[in-house]
């Protein structure tokens, strides 16, 4: 009897397996019920007297032995990870598998460009909510109560009474900024906005907008037209023209529309520019002096120019994608175009 139990701590010290398989058979021939080590506790009472204490601590070691061994070989099967079915041995010169690349939203590649070039003209980026006030959004930027002028943008309205709406521009962070803080200010305001609008080819209910914000004293029109004509020569290259347009917006006065030369067709005329060689890219003017005054900057002391860009159009203009569409849809065919980086 004592034999059988040394044959069987010897086995133990010896054994090792490979798979889940052989695991379970040792379970069954060491820890199991019907085990060699329960059968040799039924032969205990068989045992002389004398002896019993004696083989009594030999089968106590053997049992704890086998108790060990389970624990010590199912941990190491994990860890290399040949816990599965037909798994052999771990082959460690097959090759890798290589990850799948992920790749930058064109979204994210413009904005991220549109800031570097503003950051070096020494604009620092100030973010802003995306649900908003009725007074943040319009009020404060001079739309007057009930004006049409509020209708320019179809709004998406959340709650009523006080209202909250979707944001339709980025225009509100403008005015966040302009009461939080003292001019001078030099900031661009990038961010997702919202208008119901059906969506097409060309409009969409939600698209991305950059605001740009300088007030300081003596700031003039000039200035507006040096920083875009900078901006624009940037992003799209040194033969790229600009075009002020006249145009209105109740929060700048004069306002204007920034057009670039179409440059994806060089003149010769295309859809994007719809044959006119040139492609808006913005609204802008000079702050209009209510603005001002809505958030405690003295209009006699300060002025200041203003536009908001929308990043999707830049975009498109930048990679030649005639399908506003493209940009939500999430098909990884259209994503993975853009490796790297701008
Ligand atoms: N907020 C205007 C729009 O969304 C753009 C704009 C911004 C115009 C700043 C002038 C000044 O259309």
């Amino acid at each position: 009897m004592f034999d059988k139990v040394e044959k069987f701590k010897s086995e133990l010290k010896a054994l090792e397996v490979k798979t889940k398989d052989e695991l379970e058979q040792f379970r069954i021939k060491f820890i199991s019920k019907k085990s060699v080590v329960s059968e040799l506790f039924n032969d205990f009472k068989n045992v002389p007297n004398e002896q019993k204490k004696q083989f009594g601590v030999a089968l106590n070691e053997l049992k704890n032995l086998a108790q060990e061994k389970l624990k010590e070989m199912s941990s190491s099967l994990e860890r290399d990870g040949s816990t599965s079915e037909n798994t052999g041995t771990l082959d460690l010169t097959l090759p890798g598998v290589a990850n799948d690349l992920g790749s930058i939203h064109p979204l994210t590649l413009t904005k991220n460009k549109i800031i570097e070039i503003f950051e070096r003209m020494g604009f620092n980026v100030v973010d802003g909510p995306e649900i908003e006030d009725d007074f943040y959004n319009f009020t404060a930027l001079n739309f007057p109560e009930n004006h049409p002028a509020r209708e320019m943008q179809d709004t998406f309205f959340i709650e009523k009474n006080p209202d909250k709406v979707l944001r339709t521009h980025t225009s509100n962070v403008q005015i966040r900024l302009m009461e939080n803080q003292k001019p001078p200010f030099r900031s661009i305001m990038p961010g997702r906005v919202y208008r119901n609008e059906a969506i097409s080819a060309r409009a969409h209910c939600f698209f991305h907008q950059v605001e740009g914000l300088y007030v300081d004293k003596n700031v003039g029109f000039k200035d507006l037209k040096q920083t875009v004509y900078h901006f624009a020569k940037e992003m799209f290259g040194k033969d790229t023209k600009i075009r002020f347009r006249p145009s209105y917006f109740p929060f700048t006065e004069p306002s204007a529309e920034i057009d670039i030369s179409c440059f994806i067709c060089q003149g010769k005329g295309c859809n994007v520019c719809k044959y006119t060689n040139w492609v808006e890219i913005a609204g802008s003017g000079m702050v209009d002096p209510n603005v001002l005054a809505n958030c405690g900057i003295d209009p006699e002391e300060y002025t200041g120019f203003a536009f908001g860009m929308g990043i999707e159009r830049i975009a498109m203009l930048k990679y030649q994608i005639d399908d506003l569409r493209l940009f939500s849809e999430n098909d990884v065919r259209f994503l993975r175009q853009f490796q790297g980086s701008f």
